[in-house]
């Protein structure tokens, strides 16, 4: 079956309303993106499609999570590319909707988490993670979905997508996947598509220095020594968090340390 593609809340309505039997008892995997997929989306949907029925995927470059215009101007937006994507891996759906079609209320109303939203990337992106759960709750409630698949390179957000599901009563089961790495180690992200030859080079040793036994501080200054700009190096237990920029680029990951005994338990922020 060819992916269909839904711009409207009401159409994805429709589509249930005119397949009651297409489906009835089939469980629905979701995976929600901002496009530019690469191939950390792409094991995204192929868990989803191999662990449910039917699948969705959602394309919207959400403008309430991100804190600077510019940022939002620049982020890589590659539709065509993605919807042939989502051909070739024989995604049921896609849903792209508009900003108005998702926020009829203009952002009047948000999701807040006043802990772990504040620490990490949220003391560096005032507003982030309010309107990141915004959006994420808003798209699983329109497809309820049974599953719904989040990287891990996103650490923080895997948490605070969990810890909304659970406070709210939603029930989607939140899935985490690991993080990819191209070969050089460095985790694939929508915005190494901005980084220039020398920069993607660069940017490979961020993922090299926080794998290494040093500390959070001589990593930082190692960093900044390069040429990054840090924002936060910041070991929790036997994982090492990190954020940097180089340029106008802004990029994040987190790395087990094999070397360390902690009683922190594996894959989550707190
Ligand atoms: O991880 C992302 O791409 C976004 O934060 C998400 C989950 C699609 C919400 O806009």
């Amino acid at each position: 079956m060819a992916t269909i593609v839904i711009h409207q809340i009401k159409d994805w309505r429709q589509l249930q309303l005119e397949n009651k039997q297409k489906f009835a008892d089939k469980t629905l995997g979701f995976v929600p993106t901002m496009g530019n997929l690469h191939d950390g989306h792409a094991s995204l949907l192929k868990q989803s499609a191999a662990e449910n029925q039917l699948t969705v995927l959602s394309i919207f470059v959400n403008p309430t999570q991100f804190d600077q215009a510019k940022d939002l101007e620049y982020y890589p937006k590659t539709l065509e590319q993605d919807l042939a994507l989502a051909e070739k891996l024989n995604i049921d759906f896609v849903f792209v909707p508009t900003y108005t079609e998702l926020y009829p209320d203009n952002y009047n109303y948000k999701i807040s988490e006043s802990i772990l939203s504040k620490q990490f990337c949220g003391q560096h992106r005032p507003g982030h993670f309010d309107g990141m759960l915004t959006v994420v709750l808003k798209l699983l409630l329109i497809f309820r979905p049974n599953r719904a698949y989040f990287g891990e390179k996103d650490l923080q957000q895997l948490n605070l997508v969990q810890g909304m599901t659970k406070s709210f009563f939603v029930e989607t089961d939140i899935i985490a996947c690991p993080t990819i790495r191209d070969t050089n180690g460095l985790a694939l992200s929508s915005r190494n598509h901005q980084l220039d030859p020398d920069e993607y080079e660069l940017a490979t040793q961020f993922a090299t220095l926080l794998r290494t036994k040093l500390s959070d501080k001589d990593i930082h200054d190692s960093l900044e020594w390069l040429g990054f700009s840090v924002d936060y190096i910041q070991t929790q237990g036997d994982r090492r968090f990190g954020a940097v920029r180089i340029g106008k680029v802004r990029l994040i990951d987190n790395v087990q340390l094999l070397h360390k005994t902690t009683h922190h338990k594996e894959g989550t922020v707190a």
